[in-house]
């Protein structure tokens, strides 16, 4: 008895939902933003006139996060004033576009694009033209097939609305994700595009899922059941699925000596409808062939049954570029839309024309001198030998920077030049010291991921400015893993 997919009994899937009245706390919180942006001055900085007290501080750090500059901290408050207030992550997502501001609800932040660099904190940068242009290069690579643009996990943590988008006017076919949070905000920022939810959901988000027209993967007959009975409640005639077969990766799917009996069970059932099949490579070559083999021998005995299997897609990046008769009726790939590769070998033995797209960058947010023996960062991470410019950043691990970059001998890169970091990153902030002949002050850029691949320069010393690669190798993260860890919550700029 396979175990059951969709978790009928588990969590409530919570839809958004938008309160259009402002609290007596929004209320407040809207009068102490403003007060606050007129403390707040240029250099993002707060003095308080007194000791707050506990509640106080509380406030203060709720607040501080609108008013990282007084535009944004206006912003804020400009959108609370109004009453846009929602209470779900997902849909302040989707909401992001449009919302002048970041604070939603009671301290809940949401997701935002921003039009123009900021003068204060951290943001990302992402070049469209790159996505656009890696997106017609993949698609050469896979002799001009339809591509599935897979934006799970925010987009590779570039920014699961902008970067949809970007790719979808771009010229994708279809859109995967692994949430029914992340299909929900595709189809609320008013993508109409074939969109497969690749994630687990429960009977309520099935119900959403095919009233919105999300396709769903399947690998169980309790999935099948969940997504028949939500179009049965909804009064669709049938739900789009995605039949998902394991043939060796070993994560979810049928497996694929078992294969016939969902596809069977799914085809006899009249409220579903088999839009796609679809399996994923464990990535090692040879073991992929047999997995190949393993999907097609499964398709072509469903197909001698008559079952109609939808559009077949098996390639992810990395198959693109591997395994190119492996393409099939729609190729899958997600890290070389971003301008990475999927491994080092790929990068070596098959470059084609990729770009990266994400650049992470952030305002100093305070420059002092150390004398020797002065020393930065808790339990006084790092000491100055010497007289020291160390300039602070306002970026740390709950941002996503990697802490190991200390460690790993990794810099920033302002003016042109290399600053090594020092001490430690702290979950805001982290410290970079300045060259002594470089002018650093309050406000200027510092860029910690570059998407200049290449052309970026370099300085006196040789040094270039930080990609994501170089990153990777100084924390021993993968680029994967970079990217996808930086917040949902800083913002980007589609440059
Ligand atoms: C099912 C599935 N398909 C496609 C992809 C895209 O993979 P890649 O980013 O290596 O192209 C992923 C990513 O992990 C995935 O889980």
């Amino acid at each position: 008895m396979p175990a059951s997919q969709i978790g009928l009994r588990g969590q409530r899937f919570v839809r958004p939902v938008v309160d259009s009245r402002p609290s007596l706390f929004h209320k407040y919180l809207t009068a102490a933003t403003r007060i606050l942006a007129n403390i707040v001055g240029t250099k993002g900085q707060l003095t308080m006139t007194k000791e707050p007290n506990a509640r106080e501080r509380w406030n203060r750090r709720e607040i501080l996060g609108v008013a990282g500059t007084g535009a944004a901290a206006l912003a804020g408050g400009t959108a609370l004033a109004a009453g846009t207030v929602t209470r779900h992550p997902a849909a302040a997502g989707a909401a992001s576009t449009s919302l002048p501001g970041c604070l939603v609800d009671e301290g809940v932040q949401a997701p935002r694009t921003i039009e123009s660099e900021p003068a204060a904190g951290a943001w990302i940068d992402l070049d469209r033209a790159a996505l656009g242009a890696n997106l017609a290069a993949v698609k050469e690579a896979a002799g001009g097939r339809p591509v599935m643009a897979v934006v799970k996990a925010n987009a590779y943590g570039h920014g699961l609305v902008p970067t949809a988008r970007t790719l979808v006017d771009a010229g994708a076919d279809a859109l995967m994700v692994v949430t029914v949070d992340e299909a929900l905000a595709v189809r609320d920022a008013g993508m109409d595009v074939p969109l497969l939810n690749f994630g687990p959901f429960d009977a309520e988000a099935a119900e959403e899922l095919v009233r919105r027209g999300v396709e769903q993967a399947i690998y169980t007959e309790e999935g099948i059941d969940g997504m028949a009975q939500a179009a049965q409640r909804v009064g669709e005639a049938t739900a789009p699925i995605h039949v998902m077969m394991d043939t060796g990766l070993g994560r979810v799917g049928v497996p694929h000596t078992r294969a016939q009996e969902i596809l069977v069970a799914a085809d006899r059932n009249p409220h579903v409808r088999i839009a796609g099949t679809l399996t994923t490579f464990s990535e090692d070559p040879d073991f992929d062939r047999e997995q190949f083999l393993r999907f097609e021998t499964a398709c072509e005995e469903a197909t001698r049954a008559g079952i109609d299997l939808g559009v077949r897609h098996v390639a992810s990046s990395a198959g693109v570029l591997d395994f190119p008769d492996a393409g099939l009726d729609m190729v899958r790939p997600g890290i070389m839309l971003y301008g990475q590769y999927p491994n080092e070998r790929s990068r070596r033995d098959r470059p084609i024309e990729l770009q990266p797209v994400l650049s992470l960058k952030a305002k100093v947010a305070y420059v002092k001198t150390l004398q020797p023996g002065q020393s930065v960062g808790y339990l006084r991470a790092y000491t100055a030998q010497s007289a020291e410019i160390v300039a602070t950043l306002p970026i740390g691990h709950s941002e996503g920077f990697p802490p190991a970059a200390v460690p790993g001998g990794g810099h920033v890169w302002i003016h042109g030049r290399a600053c090594p970091l020092v001490g430690e990153v702290t979950s805001n902030h982290v410290e970079a010291r300045v060259p002594e002949d470089l002018e650093v002050r309050i406000g200027d850029t510092a860029t910690l991921i570059t998407a200049a691949a290449g052309d970026g320069g370099s300085d006196d010393a040789g040094n270039s400015p930080p990609n994501a690669d170089v990153l990777g190798d100084w924390t021993g993260v993968s680029v994967y893993g970079l990217l996808m860890r930086l917040n949902p919550l800083l913002p980007r700029r589609l440059v």
